[in-house]
């Protein structure tokens, strides 16, 4: 690793897990110091354990407003400041339409979209002028449209658009805030579909271009590059990362093939 996030302090939601979690080991690496909310204690105590003094742990809900105060409160209590936020707290799952309930509807704009606004709100005050960014976890979900997913998509199409309107009403600042919407990655997200199905990942993999799943290292890569000064000059993007999928076209045909 190269230092890349050297000087650099983040705070990430959904950092116990996952994608949000490979982020953090990945800027821990680069040279951050990483404040991480999730809820699973256990999770929690594990990544400290590995990555030491650079890393702080705060257990809490995203959705609760005075925690969320809280804990950015905390962060920059034990760091003395923040200057890039990542938001990678989510939860997805395949609804069919007539089993979706208000109360699912509910719960995943909470914690999926509000959670992005009020943390964004909250921080934003507090992020330096001139050399500060945030990173939004959009999906591909928000890009093209899968079968039983209507809830999740429509939160993700919110994180997407949200990333640009953030973009531009926080530019004055110079605060960059980019997205990356990541294809089929493998992270605990999945644990329910691979237990009714072990070769879930191996079947997904094989409908992808470049022919396999994405790991929480590839959006780690992209992650790094988004909050580094590198991209000093982006901002309202939102990378797609995975492996090519939503390019391939309804009727994928074989190379030769009229
Ligand atoms: N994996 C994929 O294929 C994929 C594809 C596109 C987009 N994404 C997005 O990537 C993000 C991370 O997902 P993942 O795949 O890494 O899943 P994951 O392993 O299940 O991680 C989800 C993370 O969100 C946290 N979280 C969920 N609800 C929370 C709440 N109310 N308060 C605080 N933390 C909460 C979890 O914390 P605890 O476990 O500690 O509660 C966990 O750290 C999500 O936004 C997801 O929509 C994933």
């Amino acid at each position: 690793m190269s230092n890349r996030l050297s000087g650099k302090v983040a705070l990430i939601t959904g950092g116990s897990s996952g994608i949000g979690r490979g982020i953090a080991k990945r800027f821990v690496a680069e040279g951050a110091q990483v404040a991480v909310i999730g809820r699973d204690e256990r999770r929690l105590r594990e990544l400290k354990n590995e990555l030491g003094e650079n890393l702080q742990t705060m257990q809490g809900d995203v959705t609760n407003h005075e925690k969320l105060k809280d804990m950015i409160e905390d962060a920059k209590n034990n760091f003395g400041f923040i200057d890039t936020l990542v938001c990678s707290a989510g939860i997805g799952y395949r609804l069919p339409l007539q089993k979706a309930t208000l109360e699912e509807f509910d719960l995943t704009i909470s914690v999926n979209v509000r959670s992005i606004f009020d943390l964004i709100r909250i921080a934003e005050k507090d992020l330096k002028s001139g050399n500060s960014s945030i990173l939004l976890i959009s999906s591909i979900a928000g890009h093209v449209t899968f079968t039983d997913h209507v809830i999740y998509s429509a939160a993700k199409a919110a994180v997407t658009k949200m990333t640009a309107n953030f973009a531009i009403d926080l530019a004055d600042k110079c605060i960059r805030v980019n997205a990356i919407s990541p294809g089929f990655i493998e992270t605990p997200i999945f644990d329910q579909r691979l237990k009714q199905d072990p070769d879930f990942f191996k079947k997904m993999g094989s409908l992808v271009p470049l022919k396999r799943m994405g790991v929480p290292e590839d959006i780690a890569n992209a992650a790094t590059f988004l909050c580094s000064d590198e991209a000093s000059y982006i901002t309202g993007v939102d990378l797609v990362v995975d492996g090519g999928y939503v390019h391939q076209g309804l009727l994928p045909m074989k190379k030769n093939q009229n």
